[in-house]
């Protein structure tokens, strides 16, 4: 019998004690040993629990228990999940998260501590909840250069701009409904904002480049701006807008990382990827481009990633797991400014054909779009590829027009 605990009763953690219950037989047909979920660390009282007896309130009963072998963190947030998941590590236990803050925070200092302690620090569910990615990438893509990752890494963002896509619904309208609907947080900031993204587009930067990419370090931009409007003209221009968490390798020591809402044709695999659902692509230079799609949050897909992780950490308690990457000092990111992007802009103009004859002669050659029911001083055109900086200063010369709204397009 294998001991193991969880810290953290919330949406999660709840989900991980739920699978050990329910799908008792099956792990154990997957490991040959019986899991006992000896302990679960909250502060809240949980009375009417299955899990009644198992609660705890003191963390340090499951650090010194030299019976718990692995632990899961699902509690959320820096602090104190990083001092718990410390320690745990320290004393050579091994920790499953799926805590993204965390990892893009400290991912790089617990890799190194379970390296030194011979233990795994493992966390597939810090990323696309319950789609397999981490280790994908890790083990099952490891013959590739990687290129490039690009993904809808926010169920919440993603219910959102499918509704004001598909539903013609205004920003504020859609992200109640997901606030109704239990999706987006009460405060939605970490999503609406990109922070959420760009935590996890950093996880898997580290991962597939072995450098750790701080989430500071990362240009992000959230979707809090797009009006029903730009969402027209996406639809116009043959495609949809989605937030998009997007690392190229551009050469030896240099990565382009940004996270930013973006126009995306119709044509790729992240376009059609709807609703709360996550998809993440990975270009490899042998497979070429895979996709993984599904359920990127929720209860029981991400449960589901936390207890395969466990089961994994079981699997080798004796021989760590290679998973790595060193810390750095985000050397390795391209200043936003100087990564390349066809943009595509909205605003108004006095004597439209004007603003639109100079905005060709600066850009030299815009592509004009249209709209029904676009105000009549409305233009909205498409550059060629161009540097952010080249882009912000060619913008500011072009007479006689006010930019309100300015999207990547994305070569996706
Ligand atoms: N708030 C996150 C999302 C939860 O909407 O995708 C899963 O990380």
């Amino acid at each position: 019998m294998i001991s193991i605990a969880i810290m953290g009763h919330g949406v999660v953690g709840s989900g991980v004690a739920e699978i050990f219950a329910t799908h008792k037989k099956k792990l154990f047909a997957a490991i040959g040993e019986e899991i006992d979920v000896k302990y679960i660390l909250d502060l809240r009282e949980f009375p009417d629990s299955p899990f009644a007896d198992r609660f705890t309130k003191d963390f340090s009963k499951i650090a010194n228990d030299l019976e718990v072998r692995v632990v899961v963190e699902t509690m959320g947030g820096l602090h104190p999940a990083y001092e718990y998941v410390k320690e745990c590590l320290s004393s050579g236990k091994s920790v499953v998260t799926s805590n993204k803050e965390l990892v893009a925070a400290y991912g790089a200092e617990l890799l190194a501590i379970a390296s030194e302690q011979n233990a795994n620090f493992l966390f597939e569910a810090s990323v696309g909840g319950g789609i397999p990615i981490i280790r994908p990438i890790n083990q099952c893509l490891v013959a590739n250069n990687v290129s490039e990752i690009a993904g809808i890494l926010n169920g919440t963002t993603n219910f959102i701009l499918t509704k004001m896509f598909h539903e013609g619904m205004g920003f504020d309208e859609a992200l109640k409904m997901a606030q109704e609907l239990g999706y987006a947080e009460r405060n939605p900031e970490a999503d609406v904002e990109g922070h959420d993204a760009c935590r996890k587009i950093c996880i898997l930067a580290s991962l597939t480049f072995g450098k750790h990419i701080y989430p500071e370090a990362v240009h992000t931009e959230g979707i809090t701006k797009i009006t029903a409007a730009d969402v027209e003209y996406a639809g116009e221009w043959g495609g949809v807008i989605k937030l998009i968490g997007s690392v190229k390798k551009l050469g030896k020591d240099t990565i382009d990382i940004i996270v930013a809402p973006m126009f995306v044709p119709n044509l790729s695999q992240l376009a059609n990827i709807d609703d709360v659902f996550n998809g993440i692509m990975v270009r490899g230079d042998c497979t070429g481009d895979v996709v993984f799609y599904g359920r990127g949050a929720g209860k029981l897909p991400t449960a589901s990633a936390v207890v395969a992780d466990v089961i994994d950490s079981i699997k080798h308690l004796k021989s760590r797991k290679y998973l790595f990457w060193s810390d750095s000092d985000n050397g390795s990111v391209l200043p936003y400014e100087e990564s390349v992007r066809a943009m595509y802009v909205r605003g108004v103009a006095d004597d439209k054909a004007a603003a639109y004859d100079n905005a060709k002669a600066v850009f030299g050659g815009v592509h004009q779009l249209s709209r029904k029911n676009a105000a009549e001083n409305e233009l909205a055109f498409i550059t060629e590829p161009m540097a952010l900086s080249e882009f912000e200063e060619k913008l500011a010369k072009v007479d006689g027009f006010k930019a309100e709204s300015v999207i990547r397009i994305g070569d996706l």
